[in-house]
C-alpha cells in the first residue's frame, strides 16, 4: 500500500484526472476482456477449422488425382476458389523439425484443427512467415504439399482496432478531464498562496472567490479570517500606541514637577534624582513602544534579500564600535517576502543584545529543509555569559532584564520585540547555547 502510495500523484490535479480516468480504462478493458476474450477465441478457432478443413480437401483430391494435369488444374481451383496456394513436391520428405513455438490462440487452433482433419505428419513453418502467410506442409506417402495460406484466412484485426481504440479513448479522456480540472484547480492554489502570503506579513487583500462551491466558501471564510486577524492587530497597536501617548503627558507633567521640587527642596536632592531617573525611564519604555506600535501599523511585506539586511546590521553596529562578523558576506543573496523596517528592527535588538554582553557578534544565514518546507534560518552568536536555559523563555517577556547587566537605558522589551516581529512573518526564534561560548538567538523564517 506505502509503495503504491509512492506512484500516486501528490497533487489534487493529478488525482483527480486519475480518479476520472482509471474507472473508465478499468471499464473497458473488462468489456474487452469479457466480450473479446471470448469472442477472439471463438474466431480464432472457426478460421483455423476452415483453413484445415481446405487443406485436407486439397490432400484429399491430390491423392484421387494422381496425374499431372489433373494436379495443375486443382492447384489452379485452390487458388482461385480459397486462396490457398498448393505446390507438390515429389518424392520429397518433411525435415524433423523442431517444436513450434506457439505464439498466440490462432496458432495453437491451428495445429489441432490439422492434426483432427489431416491424420498426417504436418509441420506449420512460422519461422518463415511472413506478414501475410503461413507456410503448412504435409507428408503425402509420395511426397510432400507445400501449402501458402493467406494470413487474413487465418488472424483477424479487430482486436488490435479495440486495443487502439481502449488507449486512444483514455487519452482523448484524459485530455478533457487535464483541461477541466486544471480549472478546478487553479483557486485552490490561489487559495493557498493567499493564505501562505498572509501567514509572512503581506497583505494579499481579498480573494475573489471562484470555483467550485466549496473552494468559494472556502475562500470567503479565508477572507473574513484575513479581515478578523487585521482588524485584531491594528486594534492591538492602536491601544498601544493610544495608551503609551496618554501616558507621556502626566509623565511629562511629573519630571517638571521634580524639578520645581528639587529647586525648592535641596535638602532631598538624592531622593528627586532617583525619582527623576525613574521617570525618564519610563519615558523610554513608552517611546519604545510607541516606536514599535507605529512601526508595525503601516509596513507592507515586500521581497528582501536577509543577507544584505543582515550585512547592514553588522555595518551600523561596526560603526559605533561593535565587533561584528558576517558568515559568507556580501555572498549569495538569500530573498524572503519580509517587512524590512520591522526585520531590521528585529535583528538590531538581537545584535544590539549580543555586543552589550559579549566582545564579538557572529551572523549568519542559510537556506535549511525543514519537513515543514523549506526555512531560512538566521543565527545571532556571541561570546558572552549566555542564559541559562531556564530563564531564556522569562528573558522574552516584557519589561523582563536579566541579572543587573542590562543598566540604565534598556526597559527589556528588546526581545518581546523580536519576537514579536518574528512570528508576525510566520516564523519563530529560539534562544540557544552558541558554539562561540555564548548566547545564540536564532530565527526561524518559512522559505
Ligand atoms: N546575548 C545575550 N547574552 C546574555 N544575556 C542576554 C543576551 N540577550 C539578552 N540577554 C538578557 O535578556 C534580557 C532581556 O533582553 P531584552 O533585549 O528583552 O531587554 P534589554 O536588552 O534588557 O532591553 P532593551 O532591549 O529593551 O534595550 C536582558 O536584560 C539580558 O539580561
Ligand atoms: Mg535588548
Amino acid at each position: 500500500m506505502t509503495a503504491l502510495k509512492r506512484f500516486l500523484p501528490r497533487t489534487l490535479f493529478g488525482r483527480s484526472v486519475l480518479i476520472i480516468v482509471t474507472p473508465l480504462v478499468v471499464l473497458q478493458a473488462i468489456a474487452l476482456q469479457m466480450f473479446y476474450g471470448t469472442h477472439w477465441e471463438v474466431v480464432s478457432r472457426r478460421l483455423a477449422h476452415a483453413v484445415a478443413g481446405d487443406v485436407a480437401l486439397a490432400v484429399a483430391t491430390l491423392e484421387r488425382f494422381p496425374t499431372e494435369a489433373d494436379r495443375e488444374w486443382l492447384t489452379r481451383q485452390f487458388l482461385a476458389r480459397t486462396d490457398l496456394a498448393i505446390r507438390f513436391a515429389p518424392g520429397e520428405t518433411l525435415p524433423a523439425s523442431p517444436p513450434d513455438v506457439l505464439e498466440g490462440p490462432t496458432e495453437a487452433e491451428l495445429r489441432t484443427a490439422l492434426a483432427e482433419r489431416l491424420g498426417l505428419p504436418f509441420r506449420i513453418d512460422w519461422s518463415s512467415r511472413t506478414d501475410r502467410e503461413v507456410q503448412i506442409q504435409v507428408q503425402l506417402p509420395d511426397g510432400v504439399l507445400h501449402v501458402e495460406a493467406p494470413a487474413k484466412r487465418l488472424f483477424t484485426g479487430t482486436v488490435t482496432v479495440f486495443v487502439l481504440w481502449l488507449i486512444g479513448s483514455a487519452l482523448i479522456l484524459f485530455a478533457i478531464a487535464a483541461l477541466f480540472m486544471r480549472n478546478q484547480v487553479k483557486p485552490v492554489r490561489r487559495l493557498a498562496a493567499a493564505a501562505e502570503a498572509f501567514g509572512k506579513g503581506a497583505d494579499p487583500g481579498p480573494i475573489k472567490p471562484e470555483g467550485a462551491t466549496e473552494i468559494r466558501q472556502a475562500a470567503a471564510a479565508f477572507n473574513r479570517m484575513q479581515e478578523r486577524i487585521r482588524r485584531f492587530l491594528a486594534q492591538r497597536t492602536e491601544m498601544l500606541a493610544g495608551v503609551s501617548h496618554d501616558l507621556r503627558t502626566p509623565l511629562t507633567r511629573m519630571r517638571l514637577a521634580l524639578a520645581v521640587l528639587a529647586r525648592r527642596n535641596p535638602e532631598e536632592a538624592e531622593e528627586i534624582a532617583a525619582l527623576e531617573e525613574d521617570v525618564a525611564e519610563m519615558e523610554r519604555m513608552i517611546e519604545g513602544y510607541l516606536a514599535f506600535a507605529r512601526g508595525e501599523a503601516a509596513e507592507q511585506a515586500q521581497p528582501t534579500d536577509i543577507v544584505a539586511l543582515l550585512g547592514e546590521a553588522a555595518a551600523k553596529a561596526r560603526a559605533s564600535g561593535a565587533v561584528v562578523e558576517v558568515e559568507g558576506e556580501g555572498g549569495a543573496p538569500i530573498v524572503l517576502l519580509l517587512r524590512p523596517d520591522s526585520m531590521r528592527r528585529c535583528l538590531t535588538n538581537l545584535i544590539d543584545n549580543a555586543r552589550r554582553h559579549a566582545k564579538k557578534v557572529w551572523l549568519a544565514a542559510r537556506r535549511v529543509a525543514r519537513p515543514g518546507g523549506e526555512a531560512v534560518e538566521i543565527t545571532i552568536d556571541d561570546d558572552g555569559p549566555g542564559i541559562p536555559p531556564e530563564r531564556r523563555e522569562e528573558a522574552f517577556r516584557p519589561f523582563v532584564r536579566l541579572g543587573d547587566s542590562a543598566g540604565p537605558g534598556h526597559t527589556g522589551l528588546g526581545l518581546t520585540i523580536a519576537r514579536d516581529i518574528v512570528r508576525a512573518h510566520g516564523g519563530e526564534i529560539l534562544l540557544e547555547d552558541s558554539p562561540q561560548g555564548g548566547l545564540r538567538a536564532r530565527i526561524r523564517l518559512p522559505a
